[in-house]
């Protein structure tokens, strides 16, 4: 069955760029990004993971461990890494699964058949510490992803896990958040101290609480 919003991300051992890893050892207390690209000496996927590295920095102030895949072997993952590092101006800072077996690929549904039967898509999973899916992704294999919208998303999926909140449209850290339809209006100044807005009944907002 399709992986879904909360289940527990499945647990695996496999090999990759570093050697053998269990994931859920990896991830530790740890948040978590597993994201898989169709190969390894493509185009687009030398440009996400050069992305990616150069970001590693912000991903863990938010305490959250990278992981990519793809179903290229490890030797063949670390030659191009090399490539990667050159070509991109960074050094790659995270580990990258080889999934030559397909098992993980197929624990989270990473081959859409009707789109390329033997190569994964551009899958996206973030997992909680408390390892539940907290959000899922599928990017076709022509669209390379924007990791500065993966950081946005991973600012809210964190916020929201703390604070009865929730972010609007196009929200980035700092800016004002809606207070979730659950907390009774009255009850606002008490929950929320910075103050609040009530621009309808059921649209309530208040400046970023743990800021
Ligand atoms: C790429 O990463 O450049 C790519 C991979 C598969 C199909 C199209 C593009």
């Amino acid at each position: 069955m399709a992986l879904r919003l909360g289940d527990v991300a499945p647990d695996f051992t496999a090999d990759s760029s570093v050697g053998e890893i269990n994931f859920h050892e990896y991830l530790g207390d740890s948040w978590g990004i597993l994201f898989s690209h169709p190969a390894d000496y493509t185009p687009v996927c030398t440009t996400e993971l050069g992305a990616a590295s150069k970001l590693k920095e912000e991903f863990d102030k938010r305490n959250v461990k990278m992981l990519a895949l793809s179903v290229d072997g490890a030797d063949s993952h670390r030659s191009w890494i090399e490539d990667i590092n050159e070509t991109q101006d960074t050094t790659v800072n995270f580990p990258i699964i080889a999934d030559e077996d397909k098992k993980v690929s197929e624990l989270y549904d990473m081959i859409h058949p009707n789109s390329n039967e033997s190569f994964t898509v551009r899958s996206v999973f973030i997992i909680g510490n408390d390892k539940k899916v907290k959000l899922i992704i599928t990017y076709p294999a022509s669209t390379g992803r924007n990791f500065a919208e993966l950081l946005r998303v991973i600012d809210s999926l964190q916020l929201t896990a703390n604070y009865s909140v929730a972010t609007p449209a196009d929200w980035k850290r700092g800016e004002d958040v809606v207070v979730a339809p659950a907390i009774k209006t009255e009850d606002i100044p008490s929950k929320f101290p910075k103050g609040f807005k009530e621009i309808k009944p059921y649209l309530r907002t208040t400046p970023q609480p743990d800021l």
